[in-house]
């Protein structure tokens, strides 16, 4: 007789590295005859699947946990697991701090899920260094259906100083690209429009070919129609690579490129390897050879020793540069890192106060530049329903703005369509078709 099936629930926070990861784990329980549900309530295993970039992240994850407890108090079968970045910088101390957790697993061991969930031991499988996750197949289970999440290399090797990303998540490894290339065919197959290529630094993809080489294939896989990258270090941006975006029909007119700081001192404080000048540099030579790029970036407001020159540079830069969208943080020492141990720490209310305006100034540039689409005509992908509006289909620009679409006998998520833009205001466009 068929054993009944055990019920999962994973509550993913963080980047969409970790929302792929959790893709994998679904995928690979799955397999194992193992089954999700949407909520915590009806599940025999929660897997949390954490993030540990800025000391909110972990806070949320904390409480959540908190509210787990309860939970379990009810359902003492209750199974808990606790991955991704948090599991690997906490390691079996996690276990202590939380006596109702049964098992952590790490980034880079996801692929031991399934054996980790038989045990639940109380142990913690958390071997950074894994030198085989680049060639490690898994098992992907995708919510979506029309834009796909593809990681062509793990780790990251920069160590810039805030970031707690390298001591999580390991050393670079590519993967090779005759394995993205089928596994993006077979998307390809299943009515998949769009695809993500995911790493930390994907210009420093490196397998028999290079990251420019690498999109020049992708872009020949029929039925993919457009391909987008996250993320991208200034410091290896390189004319090749934009020269095969200008002459790739299907690589959006997009490009994440976190700046972090206007301030020279403040770049090389935080181990960048860039220059505002070399930056600028490299935006200009962008906007010149593929005009209509949407821009955007990640800012920290508040790094150690940032004086109020250094954040009216980056003020400055924020003018100068007019990106079309930005995130921007406070400061947030991460425990390992060298920043978290620089003299000089900014008073929170100073961070807070510099994160207001860096925040105020950008809000009224994205509107700007999303105004001067009001009447031009654009080229969108519709990928989803409203999660407010039923009566509207979303989609998005090959510059990645949102739009949304009235719903009509001739619409269909996978749609790619140009549409004149009617209004547009800071956080998206509309058109009435
Ligand atoms: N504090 C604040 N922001 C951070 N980021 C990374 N580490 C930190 C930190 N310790 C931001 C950077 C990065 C983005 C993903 O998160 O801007 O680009
Ligand atoms: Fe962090 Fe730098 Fe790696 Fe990005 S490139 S994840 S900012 S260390």
């Amino acid at each position: 007789m068929r054993n009944e099936q055990k019920k999962y629930y994973i509550a993913t926070f963080g980047c969409q590295m970790n929302v792929h990861d959790s893709e994998k784990m679904a995928g690979i329980l799955n397999s194992n005859d193992y089954k999700e549900v949407s909520s915590a309530q009806d599940a025999d295993v929660v897997i949390f699947n954490t993030c540990s970039i800025r000391e909110k992240a972990e806070h949320k994850f904390f409480s959540e946990l908190g509210r787990i407890k309860m939970l379990k108090k009810k359902k003492p079968g209750l199974k808990i697991a606790v991955a991704g970045c948090i599991a690997q910088q906490h390691g079996k101390k996690l276990l202590k701090r939380a006596s109702f957790v049964d098992c952590v697993i790490g980034p880079q061991n996801i692929h031991q899920i399934f054996d980790t969930l038989q045990h639940a031991d109380r142990s913690a499988v958390t071997s950074g260094g894994n030198e085989t996750i680049a060639e490690t197949e898994m098992p992907v289970f995708r919510k979506t259906d029309i834009s796909a999440l593809v990681n062509i290399m793990y780790g990251c090797n920069n160590f810039c100083s805030y970031c707690i990303v390298p001591h999580t998540r390991g050393r670079e490894q590519s993967r090779a690209s005759q394995s993205i290339i089928n596994e993006i065919r077979s998307l390809a197959e299943k009515g998949y429009k769009e695809v993500t290529l995911l790493g930390q630094n994907v210009n420093s993809y490196a397998s028999d070919l290079d990251f420019p080489e690498l999109l020049a294939k992708i872009n020949e896989i029929e039925g993919i129609l457009r391909i987008r990258f996250v993320t991208s270090n200034p410091k290896d941006l390189s004319e090749k690579l934009i020269e095969v975006m200008r002459d790739s029909e299907k690589i959006c007119e997009h490009l994440h490129l976190p700046l972090q700081s206007g301030s020279t001192k403040i770049l090389s404080m935080m181990n960048r390897k860039y220059s505002y000048e070399k930056y600028f540099q490299k935006v200009e030579l962008l906007r010149k050879m593929i005009p209509d790029i949407a821009i955007t970036t990640d800012i920290i407001a508040g790094f150690p020793q940032e004086t109020d020159d250094d954040h009216a540079l980056t003020m400055n830069s924020l003018r100068e540069l007019s990106f079309d969208g930005i995130y921007a943080f406070k400061f947030s020492p991460r425990k390992g890192t060298s920043a978290a141990l620089m003299d000089g720490q900014v008073d929170q209310t100073v961070r807070a106060e510099r994160l207001q305006e860096i925040l105020d100034i950008q809000n009224d540039i994205t509107e700007l530049k999303n105004k001067k689409l009001e009447g031009t005509t654009q080229e969108i992908l519709i990928d989803g329903i409203d999660e407010k509006d039923s009566g509207l289909y979303t989609g998005r620009t090959r510059t990645n703005k949102i739009i949304t679409v009235p719903k009509n006998d001739n619409i269909r998520k996978g749609l790619l369509l140009n549409v004149l833009i009617n209004q547009a205001n800071r956080h998206s466009l509309n058109t009435i078709l």
